[in-house]
């Protein structure tokens, strides 16, 4: 079942710029990168990928299955357009979009694949899929910090800062088991993808998928 995020949006921002040291914000900006005319963001949030984009000239629609979350984005984003609807069943015709995007939102859903293949279906023949997700490092003297991390400390702050611990226990859990690199670049390659490629930022604790549809 998919994670509720309507009980940590209001510190949802606060959390992710402390848990990341602000490197959230520097990763949307990568991954907006280049991305023009009309614009979908799923599994939007709080709209921080919307600012980004927007800030760029694109033409941002968002979507979101958490009704406060997109509250808070509907006020930071206002020239945006909105709407509550489920990544896995988007309600747009097919080959609408220049651009998707997902930044930190395939990892909740609860088929990956029917989402991605969604995404891919709103996408014009041209069009340009951009997905980021968090992942455990690979490097051996990494990852076993990164682990002490996310399984003691990420929990504490959701505690302190969220009063929420057990939302910000569910991201190491959801983590660990979730494909990533060239796994990830396979199913997006079986829903459809001509070309797909990913990138890691900060020893790889974010993965950039960038897909070509045509
Ligand atoms: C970790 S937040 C990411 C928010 C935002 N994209 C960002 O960059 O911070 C995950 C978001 O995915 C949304 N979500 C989860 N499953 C979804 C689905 N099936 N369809 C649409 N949104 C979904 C949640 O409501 C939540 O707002």
């Amino acid at each position: 079942m998919a994670y509720d995020f309507d009980k940590i949006a209001r510190t949802y921002d606060r959390l992710n710029r402390v848990m990341t040291l602000g490197l959230d914000c520097r990763w949307r900006k990568h991954a907006v990168r280049g991305l023009k005319g009309e614009v979908l963001d799923v599994a939007c949030g709080t709209g921080d990928m919307m600012v980004e984009l927007t800030k760029r000239g694109a033409v941002a629609t968002g979507v979101d299955i958490s009704e406060e979350m997109l509250a808070i984005a509907k006020r930071k984003s206002p020239q945006s357009t909105f709407l509550f609807a489920n990544a896995e069943n988007l309600p747009f015709e097919d080959a609408t979009f220049d651009a998707v995007t997902c930044a930190f939102g395939v990892r909740n859903f609860v088929n990956l694949e029917k989402g991605l293949g969604e995404m891919m279906r709103v996408l014009k023949p041209s069009g340009c899929l951009v997905v980021l997700e968090l992942a455990t490092p690979d490097n051996a003297l990494i990852k076993p910090f990164y682990k002490l991390y996310t399984k003691f400390i990420i929990p504490l702050f959701g505690e302190k800062i969220a009063g929420n611990r057990e939302a910000y226990t569910y991201l190491p859990e959801s983590m660990e088991s979730f494909p990533k690199g060239d796994a990830m670049v396979e199913i997006l390659r079986s829903v459809g993808a001509k070309d797909a490629f990913h990138r890691k930022f900060s020893f790889g604790v974010c993965r950039m998928y960038t897909v070509k549809k045509g």
